[in-house]
């Protein structure tokens, strides 16, 4: 009779493995010389990704910002055409080689599904302003203004400096919605035409052979359809808000589900992750579906609003792992190109004409997001510890203030970081000695050399991307420590939040541990003693337990 073996255990889909690096190609590399990064720029630049050593990043999966024809008022989060290239950007065949090159070394391709606004400049919004009667009317969301003459309710904009949510056609009398820019007018949802639109959309970029998608604004795709006021105070549960996270948003993301599962050989090949700015866990992590059914990975913002705490980092991660309905899957990150940077953030103390604490930090914060149990996406220069860069007034483009974010990376230490031969669109920034890819590869106390050996040590690490996760409940305060375990691996990660020494009594877990990592380059690994178990200031540690 013939054997039946054990059912071998299923290999984790390469969402749940891998390391997604978000590239805002604006900024990434120009390779034409106009002081814009393009997609000739990213291609050339996915050896450095990963060229399948560990000389390289190491990053499994590329999540690209929009490229698609936009006239460019939130830079390409205002899509005038979804199935298209800017002509700043390439074109299709350069976005076809793009994917084949990227495939070809095993990095996989996301890209941003813009699917809660349009530009005004897109031909659907152009026909829709045309007049009251037009087919596309009710393509977007239009209504009377008050017998006073002001918008239809309260809303607001995202951007605080836009103001009111609405903004009045002075041609056709009524006021159309916008959750951001007046310049990006909100689709309606409730239109059937609108949802079969956008899987046209999808099927367009899946057909092309993409991965998946991040949806932007995904919490405020559905909106009251009767278009009541927001609660003027914030009242918990029982008022909810009208204009963001409107129960019909579910029903919108399992139809993008499906579309996306029609696609791909084995169930969970393509991924779609959310951007899902909400505070609540409970309502957050809706967003996985109730039977899974709608993102793989959804995006929880809540490591940005801490303060340098290990308390606070804890308790986000803590509070996420116990809010997670059975089967979905944790990710983490420490900001995109919409928040101010790592080195930046938590750079307290920063003078002048040194730097704070915020570079030791960004390792401890780069041991953290590598060892959780969870997807972390990695934003562009992050690697190599870049900060924010200011920006004078008069070279701004950005209505939040996100340019200190988003100015080019920095490839060497030449005037143009090795970005572009022309003009960067974004300064480079005076403190780019160090704080490039060239100055930093061949170093191996640099922030892209730790980069390196997380993402590798993980890649080969069981426990670390798969293991459990549990806190250490007896460390001291300022340490964040945590276990990660499986059967035969078994990892202790602790971080010292302080700038001062601290002892973690780690006894319980064996006499001695094997010091596997360390954010300070000038310790070297070998026998570690767990009792107690010493860190350095702002020290962050990966312990191999017997
Ligand atoms: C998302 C994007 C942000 C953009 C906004 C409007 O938050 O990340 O950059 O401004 O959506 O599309």
């Amino acid at each position: 009779m013939p054997q039946t073996s054990a059912p071998r255990p299923q290999t984790p889909p390469w969402w749940q493995r891998g390391v997604i690096y978000q590239i805002y190609p604006r900024s990434f590399q120009d390779s034409d010389g106009n002081g814009v990064g393009d997609l000739e720029g990213v291609t050339a630049r996915l050896d450095y990704l990963n060229d399948g050593t560990p000389e390289s990043l190491g990053a499994d999966a590329i999540w690209l910002s929009p490229f698609y024809p936009s006239p460019m008022a939130d830079f390409g989060y205002d899509v005038a055409d979804y199935c298209g290239v800017d002509p700043l950007f390439g074109t299709l065949e350069e976005f076809d080689r793009l994917v084949r090159e990227a495939h070809a070394r095993g990095i996989r391709v996301v890209v941003d599904l813009v699917a809660n606004h349009s530009s005004d400049r897109h031909r659907w919004f152009v026909e829709s302003r045309s007049s009251r009667n037009n087919p596309k009317r009710h393509w977007y969301v239009w209504a009377d203004p008050k017998p006073d003459g002001s918008p239809p309710n309260n809303w607001m904009s995202e951007f605080p400096r836009v103001g009111r949510a609405w903004t009045l056609d002075e041609a056709t009398g009524q006021y159309y919605f916008h959750s951001f820019l007046p310049e990006q007018p909100d689709l309606n949802w409730w239109n059937p035409e609108v949802r079969e639109a956008m899987d046209g959309v999808m099927r367009f970029w899946l057909d092309r052979g993409v991965d998946g998608f991040r949806v932007d604004a995904a919490h405020r795709i559905a909106t009251d359809p009767e278009l009541r006021d927001n609660p003027l105070v914030e009242t918990g549960e029982a008022e909810p808000r009208r204009d963001e996270n409107w129960p019909e948003v579910h029903a919108i993301l399992r139809r993008f589900r499906r579309t996306l599962d029609g696609y791909g050989a084995a169930p969970g090949e393509r991924m779609m992750m959310s951007e899902t700015y909400l505070n609540d866990l409970a309502s957050l992590v809706r967003y996985y579906g109730e039977a899974g059914d709608e993102f793989h990975l959804v995006q929880n913002f809540l490591f940005l609003r801490q303060p340098w705490l290990a308390t606070g980092f804890r308790a986000v991660v803590d509070g996420f792992e116990a809010a997670l309905p059975p089967g979905a899957w944790p990710d983490y990150f420490l900001n995109n190109h919409d928040h101010s940077r790592v080195a930046s953030r938590y750079d307290e103390h920063a003078g002048a004409s040194r730097a704070g604490k915020g570079p030791a930090r960004a390792r401890v914060a780069a041991m953290l997001l590598l060892t959780l149990r969870g997807t972390p996406l990695l934003y562009q220069g992050e690697e190599i510890g870049m900060t924010d860069v200011p920006v004078p007034p008069e070279r701004a483009t950005d209505i939040a203030g996100r340019d200190p974010e988003r100015t080019p990376m920095r490839w060497d230490d030449s005037p143009t970081a090795g970005f572009t031969t022309g003009e960067p669109w974004l300064p480079i920034g005076s403190d780019a000695e160090r704080v490039s890819v060239a100055a930093q590869r061949d170093d191996p106390a640099s922030m892209l050399s730790l980069y390196r050996r997380l993402i590798w040590y993980r890649k080969a690490s069981p426990a670390l991307l798969h293991g459990s996760y549990r806190p250490l409940g007896s460390a001291p305060e300022g340490v964040f420590a945590f276990l990660r375990a499986v059967e035969e691996e078994r990892l202790l990660v602790a971080l010292n939040f302080t700038g001062g020494p601290l002892d973690l009594d780690a006894g319980a877990l064996g006499q001695t541990g094997r010091l596997e990592l360390s954010t300070d380059p000038n310790r070297s690994d070998g026998e570690s003693s767990m009792r107690p178990l010493a860190l350095g200031p702002d020290e962050g540690v990966v312990i191999r337990l017997a």
